[in-house]
């Protein structure tokens, strides 16, 4: 599978990495409510024991809001930028006996069956193509049944400005200087592949997942669950 890795270097500055953990609750609108979301999903259809595979795991902020949220869950978290990770690795340090990192890309990953799987505020960083072939191994490694959530940005592309003037809006009002508000515009404008809401929900579809259903809206940011 051949991937569009600029994102892994755009992670592997030291600069952005050292500074990452506060910047996606100022971008994205209730970010730690949508972990809580995440988890009460993933608890639905899970063994309280569930091996987690956590895609775009880089930073450790989701792993450690659902590392929290349930003592008994392990994890195996994967992300091609080894900044990343190793930020990872030391937010987690307390929890290393539940977690463990995959440094590269899902398909090289281990192919094993997990109870669930999430992949947040990653999948919008692959073009379409390489967005469904991600999601397909992510799908291949799930038990039948398993819950898969996915949140990412994705919005109409009839009306990209609109959505993009409140992208912005919303993440100076957060308290983001205008200079550093304008570049992530031009970032989800220029650099990010995002699709329409229904063009991210076929591709769920079109890996194999039964029952998708969005659960998570917040101006550009949109997220789903669906079953294996
Ligand atoms: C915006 S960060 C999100 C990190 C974390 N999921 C969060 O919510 O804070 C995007 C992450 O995706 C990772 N990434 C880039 N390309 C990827 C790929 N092909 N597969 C998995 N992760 C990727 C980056 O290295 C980065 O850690």
């Amino acid at each position: 599978m051949k991937e569009d890795n600029s994102y892994t270097e755009y992670f592997s500055d030291p600069d952005r990495v050292k500074n990452y953990a506060m910047e996606p609750p100022k971008f994205v609108p209730g970010f730690f409510d949508m972990h809580r979301m995440t988890c009460v999903l993933l608890s639905e259809h899970t063994a309280p024991k569930a091996h987690i595979l956590v895609h775009g795991a880089g930073g450790g902020l989701e792993l450690e809001s659902f590392a929290t949220f349930n003592h008994q869950w392990t994890f195996l978290g994967v992300d091609p930028a080894l900044p990343m990770l190793e930020a990872a690795q030391r937010r987690l340090s307390h929890l290393n006996d539940r977690i463990a990192l995959h440094h590269g890309l899902i398909a090289d990953s281990p192919d094993i069956k997990f109870d669930a799987a999430t992949s947040l505020l990653t999948l919008h960083v692959l073009n379409a193509q390489e967005r469904q072939n991600t999601v397909s191994e992510i799908v291949h490694r799930l038990k039948p049944g398993a819950p898969f959530i996915a949140v990412h940005c994705s919005f109409p592309q009839d009306e990209r400005d609109v959505w993009l003037n409140r992208h912005q809006a919303y993440t100076t009002a957060s308290g983001i200087d205008s200079k550093t508000a304008e570049m992530g515009r031009l970032t989800l404008e220029n650099t990010l592949h995002v699709l329409s809401p229904e063009q991210d929900e076929a591709i769920l579809k079109a890996a194999g997942l039964k029952n998708v259903y969005p659960f998570y809206a917040a101006f550009t940011w949109r997220g789903w669950v669906g079953y294996a």
